[in-house]
């Protein structure tokens, strides 16, 4: 059995301010007509068969999450409600005690609800082609062929020579967020890959990995579903018991530490959308490399992303990003759209 867990906790106060606390990236649709959410869901949904999946999302978040689900015709996914976040081990702890809980020992489909993928047809070869290996034990990471230095991402190098089983390798190192100098270093190499934050694995593999190298976190969470509220299709975590979880990402608890990480390489139209440049990337360009969405005028300019919700004039301008909503106006270089976190940490710094 697959079954889908989509994580859909984050923040994304890249985005800002489209994507809000209240309105995360992932409730948005940023980069086509179905909200990120949503085309997670669609993009899995035949895979999975008939499954619903297993959604973990911030207590607030749990009415979007599931009308938005409800309106791509999934009516019953089992949501697992976070009180507060804690990054995904936790999260992924949850989805894994929770499917176990079923009785048998599913293959974990783990997906950021927050990407875009282009090619889906070879996005569902790629979980097809990673299934036996994940069966085996393995937890299959799908890695992305590197493009630049990019701090944000892990790093995974991959054993040289043959691949495995249809194209899965043993993975040698798993780096998370290297620093800059390191990610040049990796992207000069030429064999390591970016983690694009997928997984797949048996739950019980998930669950051991975690127990030898996170116990605490592993406890924690489980505390916190057994004393779990059961109200519907929503699963509230016991508050107390998962504030008590230590804060930590897959990434750093577990995948740099496990020797039995394996990597897929993956040409599926892969994007994180950790920012504006990348969905100026990601989204559909005139002639003049203007992403425009909404009512905007562009004379003159070039390369430059703009969102409107009344209308906004580009003139004689390149590289910037205009956002415009009904309470702020985002203007910024295309080159410094990583900094637009440190307006997000303003703000909160001065409520
Ligand atoms: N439920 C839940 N709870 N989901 C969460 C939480 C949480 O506390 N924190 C993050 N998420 C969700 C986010 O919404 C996103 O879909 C996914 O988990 C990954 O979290 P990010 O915060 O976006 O991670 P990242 O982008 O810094 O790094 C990860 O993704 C990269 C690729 O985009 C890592 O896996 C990197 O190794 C990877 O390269
Ligand atoms: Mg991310």
């Amino acid at each position: 059995r697959l079954q889908p867990v989509l994580l859909s906790g984050g923040s994304g106060t890249r985005l800002w301010p489209l994507s809000r606390e209240a309105y995360p990236k992932q409730f948005l649709a940023l980069a086509g007509e179905r909200t990120m959410l949503q085309d997670t869901w669609l993009r899995v949904a035949t895979l999975a068969e008939g499954a619903a999946p297993i959604v973990v999302a911030n207590e607030e978040h749990r009415f979007l999450a599931a009308e938005q689900l409800r309106q791509v015709g999934m009516e019953h996914a089992a949501i697992v409600l976070e009180p507060v976040g804690r990054n995904t081990a936790p999260a992924i702890a949850a989805a894994a005690l929770q499917a176990a809980a079923q009785g048998d020992d599913p293959l974990l489909l783990v997906l950021p609800s927050d990407h875009v993928v282009r090619d889906v047809a070879a996005f569902q070869a790629a979980v097809r082609a990673a299934i036996p290996s994940a069966l085996d034990g393995a937890l299959v990471t799908f890695g992305i062929v590197p493009e630049s230095a990019e701090t944000g991402f892990g790093y995974i190098q991959s054993e040289a020579g043959q691949s495995g089983e249809r194209g899965v390798r043993r993975v040698l190192r798993f780096v998370e967020k290297p620093d800059a100098a390191t990610a040049q270093r990796y992207l000069d190499a030429g064999d390591h890959y970016w983690n694009s934050g997928m997984f797949l694995f048996r739950a019980s593999r998930y669950l051991a990995e975690l127990e030898r190298f996170r116990p605490d976190i592993l406890a924690a969470v489980r505390a916190a579903l057994a004393a779990a509220q059961r109200d519907g299709d929503f699963i509230r975590l016991d508050k107390a018991a998962f504030a008590a979880s230590p804060s930590d990402s897959i990434d750093y608890a577990v995948m740099e530490k496990t020797d039995r990480a394996m990597v897929l390489p993956v040409d599926i139209g892969w994007n994180d959308v950790g920012s504006w440049s990348a969905l100026w990337d990601v989204s559909e360009q005139d002639a003049e490399g203007n992403a425009r969405h909404g009512d905007v005028i562009a004379i003159d300019s070039h390369n430059s992303y703009a969102y409107a919700r009344r209308l906004v004039a580009l003139v004689g301008v390149d590289d910037l990003v205009v956002v415009e909503t009904d309470d702020a106006v985002l203007v910024a270089h295309k080159d410094k759209v990583q900094q637009v976190k440190e307006v997000v940490a303003r703000l909160k710094a001065e409520q």
